[in-house]
């Protein structure tokens, strides 16, 4: 092997005001497949990623939900990295920006930069919502378009028109947090001063460290002229405190790439042997990559090597961008029933599914990828199951038979195997240049080439035959070899699977390298089933799942928030009795109730209030068995508006208390009886 590479590769820190959806998956799972692949080849390569804790966002968040800032980014730090590592995803340190680590990393590169005269101050209007007393992020003004006139507007651009404009220049403009009229308010800001790094810039991002398509993004931006950053926010602000400051603070993008280098220093204060100076000073001889989504190219590209150079640490090796995910041609949104959590997936389908779906799609442009559910299923049944595994399930059980699961002494088609290992030195190069898409290609032709091997020998006529058993053994331990050479180079996109194939083996952990050689004179385990296919019912029940979920997040989302800091918000989150009165609950008498196929968290009830019977569908399954609820009073909403759902109509709503996790039906006590009205 060339000389042992020391790689330190990372994922964008997701948000912690939420969980993960597919569309993360695609950059953290490349990295992933990535590393493995470096890792297999034999050098020390890192793979390091983290929850991003800080901002506006996050603080909104947390109050709407009556929970502290930190209390959210604890609880979505834990279920985002459980997500990761349920789809496979190997990190070595996964940790949250909101770090003491990561503040003394924050507060000394500021420092550096303030000695070098790059850091600015002054003073800005910005606006300001009286009512909830802080000043508003323009994702959160709202307004009538200047253009258009459409209402409703955000303050950067109209969704109707398009037209790109100031938050000061919209109509009657209103704060989306409290509906207020928001007012100009002076305060004093931190800037840094990136025009300082006009020259290195315009220099570092022709050296090679983006793709090429970046670069001619890149040009727009310098055509621009680069400008002064705004590094500071006012209080009230989930973040680091500015030093020397009491109410600013950083802005979450300044300690946020910051963060990629406090996760190394977790994983440093854990190994005696890795050094972070090796990783980050200025000339360090480690390569450092940045997997991230074409959303956040300015700020890996041009503020975090400007932050990196001029505070004397190392600069990115590259930066690889991919494009974004869309979900049957469409972007993944709520309100077009696109969104798919990566729990729900999880839930339904096997990650190596994902993962061998994206690597048959990543390409090293950042075009958007697709997943057609259709082709996903075709792709996945076809190429994995129907061609490489197929490859082990029909030969496995010949030899396991008839042969012990002895292989044989001799590898009977030399020049066969050769091409497999020599296919090897291409897919290299392609996974190298982080074509996976075009790996995968060569990889199936591979798999091809060995399911005819296989045809054209035909081993289970040859079994029939006692004088031929010996040609058996030599076909099926050929097949067998041609089979472990393609699990070595799908290794990086199905980790699990190479694991149970490295079992079956015998083998240790394989390597790149270990293609070179066929496995002769060795004894296998037991062939067990691997990768299984897709069933399309699966899909349908995915599907059915992540609708049920956009659901749940609208309601939530039209709940109103409550308890807010000002006395004017608190009495806007109380309900008159009026109010109330308009909520019509009564008792109900649940007469049937059944599963709803292609729902996993759906029960059908058909319920009587008093003379009346109803159909309603509620997400109780995971907590009731339907026989248990037959026969039992509940409360229901009995004017909700009635619903149209795939499976029918829902009249109504079963009350029930919950924390997320399980849920208890409100029944009344004994004696009470369907139709009474609840007050
Ligand atoms: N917190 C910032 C990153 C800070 S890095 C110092 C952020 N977080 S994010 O949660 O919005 O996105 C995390 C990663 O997922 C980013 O690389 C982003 O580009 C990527 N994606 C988010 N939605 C995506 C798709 N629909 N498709 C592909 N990638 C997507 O940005
Ligand atoms: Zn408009």
């Amino acid at each position: 092997m060339a000389t042992k590479r020391k790689i330190l590769a990372t994922f964008a820190l997701t948000y912690a005001n939420s969980t993960l959806h597919l569309g993360h998956l695609v950059g953290a799972l490349q990295g992933d497949m990535w590393s493995r692949f470096q890792r297999m080849r034999g050098h020390d390569c890192f793979y390091i990623s983290g929850s991003d804790s800080h901002g506006t966002p996050i603080m909104i968040q947390a109050e709407k939900m009556g929970i502290t800032p930190k209390e959210l980014i604890t609880e979505n730090h834990a279920k985002q990295r459980q997500d990761f590592i349920d789809f496979l995803v190997d990190f070595d340190s996964y940790q949250p920006t909101h770090s003491s680590d990561n503040q003394t990393l924050v507060e000394e590169i500021f420092k550096r930069h303030v000695k070098q005269n790059n850091i600015v101050q002054h003073t800005i209007k910005q606006f300001f919502d009286p009512v909830k007393n802080m000043f508003l992020p323009d994702r959160y003004i709202k307004g009538e378009c200047p253009n258009c006139h459409a209402k409703d507007q955000y303050g950067d651009n109209c969704e109707v028109c398009g037209t790109t404009y100031l938050p000061t220049d919209l109509i009657n403009p209103y704060s989306a947090l409290s509906g207020a009229k928001p007012v100009e308010k002076e305060s004093l800001h931190y800037f840094f001063k990136l025009q300082n790094f006009a020259d290195f810039l315009t220099q570092w991002t022709r050296q090679g460290h983006i793709q090429e398509t970046v670069s001619n993004k890149l040009d727009e931006w310098f055509k621009d002229g680069l400008r002064e950053w705004d590094i500071s926010r006012d209080k009230p602000y989930f973040g680091f405190q500015i030093p020397g400051e009491t109410d600013k603070y950083f802005y979450v993008w300044l300690d946020a790439p910051v963060g990629y280098m406090a996760s190394f220093k977790h994983l440093c204060n854990q190994r005696t042997n890795l050094n972070f100076d090796d990783y980050w000073n200025e000339d360090s001889t480690a390569e450092l990559y940045h997997f991230i989504g074409k959303d956040i190219i300015y700020f890996h590209a041009l503020f975090w090597p400007a932050i990196l150079h001029g505070a004397q640490y190392r600069t990115p090796s590259e930066i690889f961008v991919n494009g974004f995910l869309t979900i049957d041609g469409q972007k993944m949104s709520k309100s077009r029933g696109t969104f798919i959590k990566a729990r729900t997936y999880l839930d339904h389908l096997n990650p190596e599914y994902l993962r061998y779906y994206l690597a048959a799609k990543i390409s090293d442009n950042i075009e958007d990828l697709d997943i057609n559910f259709e082709d996903f299923t075709q792709r996945v049944n076809a190429d994995l199951v129907g061609k490489f595994i197929n490859i082990a399930s029909r030969t496995a059980s010949f030899i396991n038979k008839y042969f012990a699961g002895q292989l044989s002494a001799t590898c009977t088609e030399p020049a066969l195997y050769n091409e497999f290992v020599q296919m090897g030195n291409e897919i290299e190069n392609r996974i190298n240049q982080m074509q996976f898409s075009h790996a995968i290609r060569l990889i199936m032709q591979l798999a091809d080439r060995a399911n005819q091997y296989i045809d054209e020998k035909k081993p289970w006529t040859l079994a029939k035959d006692p004088t031929r058993l010996q040609e058996v053994q030599d076909v099926c331990s050929m097949g067998l070899n041609l089979f472990r050479v393609l699990m070595i180079y799908l290794k990086p996109i199905l980790p699990k699977t190479a694991k149970q194939v490295e079992e079956f083996l015998n083998v240790p952990e394989l390597s790149w390298n270990d293609r070179e050689k066929p496995l002769l004179n060795h004894t296998l385990r037991e062939f067990q089933p691997l990768i299984t296919r897709i069933d399309p019912k699966q899909i349908e029940a995915l599907k059915m799942s992540a609708k049920e979920d956009i659901e749940k997040t609208i309601t939530a989302i039209e709940t109103p928030a409550v308890a807010t800091t000002t006395n004017q918000a608190e009495t806007s989150a109380h309900i008159n009795i009026d109010d109330f009165g308009k909520i019509d609950l009564r008792i109900a008498k649940i007469l049937e109730a059944d599963s709803v196929e292609g729902a996993d968290k759906l029960l059908r009830l058909k319920v009587a209030l008093g003379e009346e019977t109803r159909q309603i569908f509620a997400g109780i399954k995971s907590a009731y068995k339907p026989e248990e609820l037959v026969g039992r009073h509940v409360v229901i909403v009995a004017n909700l508006a009635p619903r149209k759902m795939r499976f029918g109509v829902s009249e109504g709503m079963v009350l029930c208390a919950g924390d997320g996790k399980d849920l208890f039906v409100i029944c009344p006590d004994p004696g009470a009886e369907s139709g009474m009205k609840v007050k």
